[in-house]
């Protein structure tokens, strides 16, 4: 196969990316991104923030080595699944494995009672996640535990977990399926959505201020600050984080409606660190191209990343992408005027 027919085969795996709705996510700009990243010659990557790894699986899929990290553990199982994975896939023994009856603790079952899902569904998160850790290959693990959050996500009114019940719920397709329904559909989209694109890719679970990772690109989008708007993913997405960390290491908050759990501190997330936060991030990652996504309404403002950002490069551009982000909260409506914002690419060479 010559070069281009590679790519182009390549090119068309990204169809097979499982997206889910992701706050945050770059799924609807991928192509402007890539419009610019496109002109710059590199052969690694590092995806520091992966997020739903909308941005990692695509430049996969362009042949780039890449490696991924986010703190939140059902980000980076995804990316494990589908990015460093290569080959492995499950077949109707893992998923008979899978769906198979068991005795288990019944911890979801105790614990979330009457606040996300019915009985039947609590059960079977139970039974097959217990299930998940008698299978023997981690790449298996992650292409299950991926199934099982999707399964999540999709039979949850608005895909996140900051009310109880059923109170946004459209009666839309997704709410009409059972949760086994929705699991087995995702295990199928997971299996496509593995391939080798022939480089050894690589995804991580730690926090941007304790990894160092040599790429020839390096890409940042963190939570944006703002003051208008939550950036809090814990809280959203605390039930799957919680389902795929098996509860391990984590306090659930017991007076909180939701059982959440305490949210991970981010420097992001607050303007007296979020400054010196992307100045270490620029400082540590100096002798790669460095690529930011960043809004328009956030801090620090353009200039002022401009500006950190020019002492690190020589060569500084900012290319502007217009967007409305469909993730809104009480202070960001979906729709509002205030909503539309502007994303920025920042490429410092
Ligand atoms: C804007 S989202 C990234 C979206 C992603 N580019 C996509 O297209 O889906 C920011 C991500 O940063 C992660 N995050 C926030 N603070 C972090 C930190 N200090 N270290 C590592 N990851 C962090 C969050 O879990 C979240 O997934």
């Amino acid at each position: 196969m010559n070069n281009q027919l590679e790519i182009e085969n390549l090119t068309n795996q990204f169809q097979y990316f499982p997206g889910t709705r992701y706050m945050g996510s770059k799924n609807k700009i991928i192509g402007d991104l890539w419009n610019h990243l496109s002109k710059i010659e590199f052969e690694s990557v590092f995806d520091c923030f992966a997020g739903s790894n909308v941005v990692g699986y695509f430049l996969k899929s362009q042949g780039k080595k890449v490696i991924t990290n986010d703190f939140m553990a059902f980000s980076h199982i995804t990316s494990k699944a589908i990015i460093e994975n290569s080959r492995h896939q499950l077949n109707s023994v893992d998923l008979k494995l899978l769906l198979k009856k068991n005795s288990n603790n019944g911890f979801i079952q105790s614990t979330y009672k009457d606040i996300f899902f019915s009985d039947t569904e609590n059960e079977f998160l139970d039974r097959v996640r217990q299930n998940i850790s008698e299978l023997d290959n981690e790449y298996k693990v992650a292409l299950s535990l991926s199934a099982l959050v999707r399964a999540c996500i999709k039979k949850r009114a608005r895909g996140i977990f900051t009310f109880v019940g059923e109170r946004y719920n459209d009666g839309r397709a997704d709410m009409k399926k059972t949760i086994e329904e929705h699991f087995i559909e995702s295990i199928d989209i997971f299996n496509q959505a593995v391939f080798d694109n022939g480089k050894k890719n690589e995804s991580y679970n730690l926090r941007s201020e304790d990894i160092s990772v040599k790429a020839d690109l390096v890409y940042f989008d963190p939570p944006y600050f703002t003051t208008n708007s939550d950036n809090d993913y814990v809280r959203r997405y605390h039930f799957v984080e919680g389902l795929v960390r098996n509860w391990q290491g984590i306090r659930i908050q017991e007076h909180s409606v939701v059982k959440k759990f305490e949210s991970y501190k981010s420097p992001f997330s607050k303007k007296d660190t979020a400054y010196s936060a992307f100045e270490t991030l620029f400082k540590k990652n100096q002798s790669s191209i460095i690529a930011i996504s960043y809004s328009s309404n956030s801090l620090p403002s353009k200039n002022e990343l401009i500006q950190m950002l020019s002492k690190y490069k020589s060569n500084v551009e900012v290319h502007e992408i217009d967007h409305t982000y469909s993730f809104g909260n009480q202070n960001h409506k979906v729709g509002n005027k205030n909503n539309r914002v502007k994303e920025y690419l920042f490429i410092g060479i």
